[in-house]
Parts: C-alpha cells; sequence; structure tokens
C-alpha cells in the first residue's frame, strides 16, 4: 500500500479537496486539516492552481526545486503565471536585485543584477512601467534616470539602514566643513543625498569613482558617504585619502573576522567571499571581496568547489541555483528591507499600479547629474575586486 507522510497526506488534501475528504472520516467536532488550512495569498486573490497555469509554468519549477517544495508550488505558480501577465499588458519590466528570494529573483525578474546593473538597465528600457524588486533608493534611481516612466515599488517601507543613515542637510554641512573637497555617495542614498553631492559611485565602481574625480577635481582627499566600511575598503585600495561618515549596512556590519576563523575551522578549504559593506577585519580574513555580481561571477569562474558569501541571505540560494556543482555554507543575514517584497506584492503593485514612486523636479535633476557623473564612466572590462588579507587597513578620516 502507497504510504504517505504527513505533509504529503496534508498536500493532497490541498490539492484535491473534497474529493479527499470525503473517503476521510473525523471525529464529531472535528475540522479536516482541509478545512483549518488558512487560504493562500493566491487563493485569497482568487488565483486558481488550474490546467492553464499548470501547462505554462511547469517547466519554471526547476529553477527554484532548492527553494520551493512540490508541495508550495501550487501556491506560487499563479503568482508567477498573473505577474507575468500583467507585465506584458502594462509593458512593464520587473528589475530584480541579487538579493530578492529566488522565487522573485529567477521567476519573474527581467533583469538581475547588482545596484550598479540595475542603475543601467533602468536608464535603458523600453518598457513603460519599472518594478523594483530591491529597496526604495534603487526605485528612486531608477525614477531619477527614466522620470518618463511609471517605477512602482511593492512595498514602501523597503528602506535601508545607510540611507537612513544620512540627509541632504548632513551633506551641506560636510561641504561647508570640507569646502572644495569632492563628495562621492554610495548609491544606497535618497535623492535629496544624491542631489547634494558630486557623483555617485556602487560597490561595482567605488574605487574607480574615488580616483576619478580627485584626479578631475586635482585634490589628494575625497569625502565618501555613507558607509564607513565601504569607505574603509576603498582607502586601502587607493592612494587617495578617504574622509568618510560613519553609516553602517545593518546586514554586513553584523559579519567579523572571527566569523571568518569559525567557518573555516568548521569547514575546511572553504573559499570566503565578502561584500565591501563589511568591515575590513572581515575582508583581512576573506578570500575575495566585491559587488555582489563580482561575488556571484567569482563563484562562476574561480572553480571554487565549496564557498561562503558573506552578504544576505538570498545570494546564496540565487548564486547556488546557477553552480549546481557548488556546495554552499550558508551563515547569512537577513535585510530585512529586501525581503518586504515578495510575488505577492508585486502581483498587488502590478494590479493596482502601486506604490508610485516619485521624486521632486529640483532634486531629481540634481541627483541625475550625480548618478550620469558615474554612469559616463568607462564601464570596467572585469568586475572590480577589492583588496583582502593583509593590507587591508588604510587610515581614514571620520567626519
Ligand atoms: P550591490 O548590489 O551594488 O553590491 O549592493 C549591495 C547592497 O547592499 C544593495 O543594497
Ligand atoms: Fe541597505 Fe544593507 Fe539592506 Fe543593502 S543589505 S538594502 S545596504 S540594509
Amino acid at each position: 500500500m502507497l504510504k504517505l507522510s504527513k505533509m504529503a497526506f496534508y498536500a493532497l488534501l490541498v490539492l484535491e479537496g473534497p474529493k479527499m475528504a470525503r473517503v476521510i472520516e473525523f471525529g464529531p467536532g472535528c475540522d479536516s486539516p482541509a478545512a483549518r488550512r488558512k487560504p493562500t495569498g493566491a487563493e485569497r486573490r482568487g488565483l486558481a492552481y488550474d490546467a492553464e497555469v499548470k501547462a505554462a509554468t511547469d517547466h519554471l519549477y526547476p529553477k527554484v526545486k532548492d527553494f520551493v517544495t512540490p508541495m508550495e508550488w501550487p501556491a506560487i505558480a499563479p503568482f508567477v503565471f498573473h505577474i507575468n501577465r500583467l507585465k506584458k499588458q502594462r509593458d512593464a519590466v520587473v528589475l530584480a536585485h541579487n538579493y530578492m528570494t529566488p522565487d522573485v529573483f529567477a521567476l519573474v525578474g527581467d533583469f538581475r543584477g547588482d545596484s550598479l546593473q540595475l542603475a543601467r538597465e533602468a536608464a535603458v528600457t523600453d518598457a513603460k512601467v519599472i518594478v523594483q524588486a530591491g529597496v526604495h533608493f534603487m526605485a528612486e534611481t531608477s525614477k531619477i534616470l527614466s522620470p518618463d516612466k511609471t517605477v512602482l515599488i511593492p512595498d514602501m517601507r523597503a528602506g535601508c539602514s545607510l540611507a537612513a543613515s544620512i540627509t541632504g542637510a548632513d551633506v551641506r554641512l560636510i561641504r561647508k566643513k570640507y569646502p572644495g573637497l569632492p563628495i562621492v555617495t554610495y548609491v544606497n542614498t535618497t535623492a535629496d543625498v544624491k542631489a547634494e553631492c558630486d557623483i555617485t559611485c556602487t560597490s561595482s565602481n567605488a574605487t574607480q569613482v574615488v580616483e576619478h574625480v580627485a584626479a578631475k577635481w586635482g585634490v589628494d582627499r575625497v569625502i565618501m558617504v555613507p558607509d564607513e566600511f565601504l569607505a574603509r575598503n576603498v582607502a586601502a585600495n587607493t592612494d587617495i585619502k578617504i574622509i568618510a561618515w560613519k553609516g553602517h549596512c545593518e546586514v554586513h556590519e553584523k559579519f567579523t573576522g572571527e566569523d571568518v576563523r569559525q567557518i573555516r575551522e568548521a569547514h575546511p578549504g572553504t573559499i570566503v567571499l565578502a561584500h565591501p559593506e563589511c568591515p575590513p577585519d572581515v575582508l583581512e580574513e576573506a578570500d575575495f571581496a566585491g559587488s555582489t555580481s563580482a561575488l556571484s561571477n567569482h563563484v562562476k569562474e574561480s572553480g571554487a568547489r565549496k564557498v561562503v558569501l558573506l552578504t544576505e541571505c538570498s545570494m546564496s540560494d540565487n548564486v547556488a541555483a546557477d553552480n549546481p556543482g557548488v556546495e554552499f555554507v550558508k551563515p547569512c543575514n537577513l535585510c530585512p528591507h529586501m525581503k518586504r517584497i515578495s510575488l505577492e506584492n508585486i502581483y498587488d503593485a502590478l494590479l493596482e499600479m502601486k506604490h508610485e514612486v516619485t521624486v521632486p523636479e529640483g532634486i531629481r535633476i540634481r541627483a541625475k547629474a550625480a548618478i550620469n557623473a558615474m554612469l559616463d564612466l568607462p564601464k570596467p572590462k572585469v568586475f572590480p575586486k577589492f583588496k583582502v588579507g593583509a593590507g587591508v587597513y588604510a587610515p581614514v578620516e571620520i567626519i
């Protein structure tokens, strides 16, 4: 006789519903598990897992098979089907950051990548609507670059601790304190902050931007806001002196050099890759450091068999899906802001055309100048990497 696990049995009840319920008897006053089950997000929205949805989505399941169980798929596939249909109706694209969960990243993301790649895509896309599967500053960047397009973010609360650490008024005070010095802002800032700065940078081009702006202004000191650790890690890669703000990414600041030593002890032979928003003591112990896309590329190109990515949790899931032969050690930290974005709210955003991100025109024009100053730089031929190991500490002045 066919034996079913409890989970599979419940799944059958979910899928078969009344048919199964008829052959199972429950005592008086007892609800069947099917009756007790809460409706899924798809069911609450009237999105069925019917034959049409199944036929259109079956081929997509292998992309997320390590993340979504077969039992969960009927709750996910209707969103994928209807999001992809709504994208066509609205002439919309989904720009998905590397930190999105694999269902969003692999199943509905039209363009995937790091902050710089998504900004470049926002500037050139022909679509009328951009859905930012990322955080608010990314949606603002898209709007700044594509003012005629409707830019939607599925959850307005998707913020960023770095963006929250500094205001435009702070930058005006910094400008007064350090006259004649260029101010580079990480893209992880509000439009208001970008409008006060001379050029933006991302983790993909931070050292290049600092050296460019120092040469252009004829100075040997550059102000970098708001990420202290990115600034420190840049300082170790250039002769330009860095003046830094004390903002931190709440995800990456939690990693320590001691974490890396413990990982190496527990998992010998693991290649350690770190994002440059981590403190320098992490990079001192790491084997490789770079932007999210540089980390992903390194896993693919380096031939490493066992890796750990010291960055946001979903990165490992997404990179693992593309590198089936690589073993991933997965200590990671979740970004609560990135995790606000889901298939459910992407569907709602496209259906109801919410939540629109706007930027006042006066701010937009000035912020665009700072972003364009970065986008106009030559595109690096390889993903830039940061120094790791000895020599990652360089003196930095804190504002
Ligand atoms: P990148 O994708 O540019 O590496 O940025 C990481 C990040 O933390 C974005 O919020
Ligand atoms: Fe901001 Fe850090 Fe989250 Fe990126 S991971 S959005 S830098 S808090």
